[in-house]
């Protein structure tokens, strides 16, 4: 299913703030160095939503769950100050083998620092203090109900989780009983009931999560 119609979609993409030549770069040798996996990338108008919230949250601590070849990590960092710190979560030494290159070149290296390891061992021997002011979650979509919540306990009054995929395709209106849209539909429901967050949910690409904790 087409969350929204392509022409729309390229409607918007024409109109939000252009990816700069290295964001270009990063996604021509994704698609040349990963072409069966280069459609995990946000798009820049995601990526370009990440900057801007981040900036508005005025983020200086973050997570990121799930790199790739470091596109939305990039985007995030770009929003954070200088002395800000993304931890970023992947189990792939090959993609971000990719995201490291950029990341330098980006001149983020120091504000960026990688763990490669499941994700869930990563967050949970983060500290238990609400400091984290902002996350994204765009990884395996059966983990993403415990990633929510080992983040979501860690978010500081005013932080922000975000999360990617949340429409899985449309799959979550009518889900299988099992596997990825199952998982991440359950998660839609905990979070429209969840007390500590307001939320909203955002036709942007495959959907996306805003989660406010209050
Ligand atoms: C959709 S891609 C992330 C795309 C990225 N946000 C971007 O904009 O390019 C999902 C990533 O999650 C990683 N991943 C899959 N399972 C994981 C796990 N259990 N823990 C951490 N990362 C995982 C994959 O290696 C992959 O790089």
């Amino acid at each position: 299913m087409d969350i929204v119609n392509p022409a729309v979609s390229d409607y918007l993409l024409a109109h939000c703030t252009p990816a700069d030549d290295l964001l270009r770069e990063l996604a021509a040798e994704t698609r040349d160095a990963f072409p069966d996996a280069a459609g995990m990338q946000v798009s820049h108008d995601e990526g370009e939503l990440l900057t801007v919230l981040t900036r508005m949250v005025g983020a200086r601590r973050a997570v990121e769950v799930g790199v790739f070849t470091g596109y939305s990590s990039i985007c995030i960092a770009r929003g954070m100050p200088g002395d800000g710190h993304l931890l970023c979560c992947d189990v792939s030494e090959q993609y971000t083998s990719l995201a490291r290159r950029y990341w330098k070149r980006a001149g983020l290296e120091g504000r960026i620092e990688l763990r490669i390891a499941p994700a869930l061992d990563t967050l949970r021997a983060l500290p238990a203090d609400p400091v984290i002011d902002l996350a994204f979650i765009d990884a395996d979509k059966g983990g993403y109900p415990l990633y929510y919540e080992e983040l979501v306990t860690r978010l500081r009054p005013g932080g922000l989780l975000i999360l990617d995929n949340v429409l899985y395709r449309g799959e979550v209106l009518d889900p299988p009983p099992a596997g990825g849209a199952r998982a991440v539909s359950q998660l839609n429901e905990t979070i429209v009931a969840d007390a500590r967050v307001e939320s909203v949910m955002l036709p942007v690409r495959d959907g996306v999560t805003l989660a406010r904790r209050r």
